[in-house]
């Protein structure tokens, strides 16, 4: 499990935690709103067969409490930077924190690598954009068939 204290506005406390027998359909089952559709699929399953026939991507449960609310996968690049993609959080989930939390639990975790963060995210998905940048993610000008790449320098250990 990934803590890294992380709560959403309810005060859930947001944690990442490996697809096992007991949570994977329900990560399975993660949906975003139908208007989000052109950006990520209409299921996260579909991110789950992709990691499970990936060397690259490992996905993980998004939880509140004990309650699944979203999907979320890393990897690490030949170059040593490490990705974050497959980011969703179940439609009846959004707008409480949850996104927020998860995020930066994984960013987080995957800093203590002290190498770049990248992930990419559609120009017209306004609400990845905002919370990218928030949490301090610049986009880096190139792009990823037609996302903008962006990415996080993590600080040098003190
Ligand atoms: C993007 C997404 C992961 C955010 O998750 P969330 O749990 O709804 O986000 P949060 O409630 O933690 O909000 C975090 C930030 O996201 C942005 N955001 C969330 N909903 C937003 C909306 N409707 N409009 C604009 N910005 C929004 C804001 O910057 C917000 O900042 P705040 O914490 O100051 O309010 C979620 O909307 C989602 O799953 N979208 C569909 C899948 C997707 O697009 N994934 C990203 C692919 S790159």
């Amino acid at each position: 499990m990934i803590d890294s204290g992380q709560c959403d506005r309810a005060g859930r406390r947001v944690t990442l935690r490996p697809v096992d027998d007991d949570n994977w359909r329900a990560v399975a089952d993660i949906a975003p709103r139908d208007d989000q559709r052109t950006f990520v699929p209409a299921l996260a399953a579909r991110y789950l067969v992709l990691t499970m026939r990936s060397d690259v991507w490992t996905s993980l449960a998004v939880h509140a409490d004990e309650t699944v609310v979203g999907h979320v996968m890393w990897g690490v690049d030949d170059d040593g930077s490490r990705w974050i993609g497959g980011m969703v959080i179940d439609a009846a989930e959004q707008d409480r924190g949850v996104g927020r939390a998860a995020v930066k639990t994984l960013t987080d975790w995957l800093a203590k690598a002290g190498q770049p963060i990248r992930l990419s995210y559609h120009p017209d998905n306004t609400s990845a954009a905002a919370l990218y940048t928030s949490l301090g993610f610049h986009p880096t000008g190139a792009m990823e068939d037609d996302e903008l790449i962006a990415e996080l320098t993590p600080a040098p250990p003190r």
